[in-house]
């Protein structure tokens, strides 16, 4: 039981009064992802995802952790939401498992659509908006038993996959997104085998990314059709990088790294046309692109959806591409990450820039993992509550020059599991025992929770 007395309040987050932040036109949510909390990955059809397999095959994940209990979100969702509503949240990003709602044969699951239709019925009866992802990384098996998203066949299932889900929750969803971070499916998935399912060739990678945008973009259209009003969009990472010099070739090192992460995902989505800087660093690594491809990729977005954690300092390699290098004395996190929200406001200042047709952008995740520890019902989360704020100082900055921001979402709402870190890693501003899957509010989300409550409510 909770012998916590702490006070809390919205000013330890320091926003200006004049802030928009302030605003209940800013939406405020968390944010989760299927494989990372729900468990119950035998339970009522649900088939084995690339995850179950990858964290099942032994030096993948750290401490051999796999998500076959994670946070047991699969029976506790009502709890869980009962969190986000005390919280006072105006929103909840959510993922769907496709191997729960979808069979084998790529047929429907009813059981596992019942699932997600009772927690987004409730969601909708609390008054909380529901911004689904389609894909957050759970692949069925059998697709990458079939080459996964290095085979076209794959746009075709996820069309299937697309239309279904749209058609069965139709009315529930504010916000769709089709995809989270398909740099990371692409990259760590196919060029350097640290995510499921854990292959290494960059040419597959690159194949990969060409897939998942462009299954991406087919799905944009389905899901306008089935349910015309949600929004639709897509999550995207982006990194910041910084040169170890101001060497012209160390600057190009950086250059090429903000191209690598997040020009070869932002500009075929926005321009039409992969950035041809992208195969200065990969010569002969290009997807092969068929008539049409692009033009179905950039199908233009309601919203585009930005992660963003951290900064990396990179040089030249000496040939043509980029190496990362140690930056000492710097503010890190527990996933050594380091803490740099002026990364954050360049890059929405430079995106709001270099794309003119720009979609509104919500931060659909930004948050870090602590050490964090229960003491007499207690979690004490300061260096928390202090990236919180600093990172909405940084999109309130950006939002002062012009940048159209309409949202952000802390990841996540409950510690989980963080892929190759397992659970070691712990990023909720709601603790988690996994021994007795107890939730303990963290200071950091007493702290939001007190903001929320300072802030107006809409008239
Ligand atoms: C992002 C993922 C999310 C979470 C955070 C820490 O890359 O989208 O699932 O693991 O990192």
């Amino acid at each position: 039981m909770s012998t916590n007395s702490a006070k809390y309040s919205a000013e330890q987050l320091e926003i200006p009064k004049d802030s928009r932040l302030w605003s209940p036109d800013f939406l405020f949510g968390t944010a989760t992802a299927s494989y990372q909390i729900e468990g119950a990955i035998h339970e009522d059809g649900r088939i084995p995802s690339i995850w179950d397999t990858y964290s099942n095959t032994p030096g993948m994940v750290l401490n051999g952790d796999t998500g076959e209990f994670a946070c047991d979100h699969y029976h506790r969702w009502p709890q869980d939401l009962e969190i986000i509503e005390e919280l006072g949240v105006q929103a909840y990003r959510l993922s769907i498992a496709w191997p729960r709602v979808m069979d084998a044969k790529n047929q429907p699951n009813p059981k596992g659509l019942a699932f997600y239709k009772r927690l987004l019925e409730a969601l909708k009866a609390k008054g909380i908006q529901a911004y689904v992802t389609l894909y957050h990384w759970d692949l069925p098996q059998w697709i990458e038993d079939r080459g996964g998203w290095t085979n076209r066949e794959v746009v075709y299932h996820f069309a299937e996959y697309a239309d279904l889900v749209s058609r069965e929750f139709k009315g529930l969803v504010t916000a769709w997104a089709t995809l989270n971070e398909p740099w990371c499916s692409a990259f760590l998935g196919y060029a350097v085998g640290r995510h499921a399912p854990g292959r290494q060739n960059l040419r597959y990678a690159t194949q990969a990314m060409h897939h998942l945008l462009l299954a991406h973009g087919t799905a944009v259209a389905i899901l306008r059709r089935n349910d015309p009003g949600a929004q639709v969009g897509i999550v995207a990472n982006v990194g910041a990088a910084v040169a170890e010099t101001p060497s012209p070739r160390d600057q190009d090192a950086a250059y090429l790294f903000e191209v690598q992460h997040n020009d070869w995902v932002l500009d075929p989505l926005l321009k039409g046309s992969y950035p041809a800087d992208l195969w200065r660093l990969w010569p002969g690594a290009e997807p092969l692109v068929l008539e049409g491809d692009l033009q179905t990729i950039a199908a233009p977005l309601d919203f585009l959806g930005i992660n963003y954690y951290f900064r990396t300092q990179v040089k030249s390699d000496g040939r043509h591409g980029f190496i990362e290098t140690d930056m000492p004395g710097v503010e890190r996190t527990q996933m050594g990450w380091e803490v740099y929200p002026q990364g954050l406001a360049r890059l929405l200042k430079g995106f709001h820039a270099n794309y003119r047709n720009l979609p509104p952008i919500y931060i659909t995740e930004n948050g870090m993992a602590s050490d964090d520890k229960v003491v007499d019902g207690r979690v004490t989360d300061p260096s928390r509550i202090s990236f919180i704020s600093r990172h909405l100082l940084a999109v309130d900055d950006a939002m002062r020059h012009g940048v159209d921001i309409r949202g952000y979402f802390i990841w996540s709402l409950l510690d989980n599991f963080e892929w190759a870190y397992g659970y070691e890693r712990r990023f909720g501003i709601v603790h988690v025992d996994y021994d007795t899957q107890a939730r303990t509010w963290k200071d950091s989300g007493r702290v939001v929770q007190a903001f929320m409550k300072a802030r107006p409510s809409r008239t």
